[in-house]
């Protein structure tokens, strides 16, 4: 395809544009997004990039209504398709995807959606009531449409990227799900769209979220205990945090094991509220480590 991208506001503009793709055989490649797009999203797009080769990258633009509770951001949540499509060209995307409310939901909200079951009833879930059979469902919706070889989300957002694994595999969906490594500021803030919400003191103060989960990691190979304590340290610190949660669970996003072997894999995951800006970030870690290290070399 040449002139890239292209900008397709229908369902029957965006199937005409992958008609050939899908005729020749091309793999086809999405990355869902609700725009306001940032080098983290770039990323990604080159993940299903370097995934589909020469077959078509489509990145949809979609604010969803359904995932955004009462007193939520949908109204200010940032619209900026010019500068996305911008993005878009620089990372050689072919199709842009950015319908209306009603050509995503032409009868209104949808009767039936998809039930996230109960990985969608704790950490963001808790918080967000509703959010996740929101997101689920417009996720349904677009692999509908776009029916991709290959989807790319971003590991930041770790629940849902869970639950969307979760949904293909307990739905038989034929995609593959792809998640993508968090991209980080020089600070160590992980890039969101949110994060332009913030002013430059708020904007310092929540590096404390990824302080925080850097110092969970470090403290992890002493164990769970010293790990949370690490953490609950940073963000005490920053006055501005207004902590919802911090977690620690199984890589599947499980409870630990009481007590927690040592060597164990797990993930930190933060949520907190910077000014009216809520954010979230996750990291892998390894607890217990140490003590397993000594263990090892027989000095215990
Ligand atoms: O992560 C997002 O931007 C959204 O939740 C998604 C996956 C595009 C669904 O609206």
């Amino acid at each position: 395809m040449s002139d890239r991208p292209v900008l397709a506001p229908t369902r029957e503009e965006l199937s005409t544009l992958l008609a050939d793709a899908r005729r020749a055989g091309r793999p086809v490649g999405l990355v869902p997004t609700m725009g306001a797009l940032h080098e983290g999203h770039a990323a990604l797009m080159r993940e299903a990039r370097a995934r589909v080769g020469d077959g078509p990258v489509v990145v949809s633009v979609f604010v969803n209504p359904l995932q955004f509770g009462a007193g939520e951001d949908l109204d200010r949540y940032p619209r900026t398709l010019d500068a996305d499509l911008e993005v878009c060209a620089r990372e050689g995307v072919d199709v842009v995807f950015a319908p209306s409310v009603d050509e995503v939901y032409p009868g209104g909200d949808p009767q039936v959606t998809v039930e996230p079951g109960p990985l969608a009833s704790v950490l963001e879930g808790r918080s967000r009531p509703g959010h996740f059979r929101g997101v689920l469902t417009v996720v349904a919706k677009l692999f509908g449409l776009v029916r991709p070889d290959v989807a790319v989300f971003g590991q930041k957002d770790y629940q849902q990227l869970a639950l969307i694994r979760r949904m293909a595999a307990d739905l038989c969906l034929a995609v593959d799900v792809v998640g993508a490594e968090t991209v980080r500021e020089a600070g160590g803030l992980a890039l969101s769209s949110r994060n332009r919400y913030l002013d430059e003191e708020q904007r310092t103060e929540a590096l404390a979220l990824s302080r925080a989960l850097y110092a969970a990691q470090e403290a992890a190979a002493y164990g769970l205990a010293p790990a949370l304590d690490a953490a609950r340290a940073e963000l005490r610190a920053a006055k501005a945090v207004d902590l919802d949660y911090l977690e620690v669970t199984t890589p599947d996003l499980e409870p630990l094991p009481d007590p927690v072997p040592p060597g164990t894999e797990a993930r930190v995951l933060v949520a907190a509220r910077v000014g009216s800006t809520r954010l979230i970030d996750n990291m892998a870690l390894r607890i217990g480590a140490a003590t397993d290290d000594r263990d090892q070399q027989g000095e215990r």
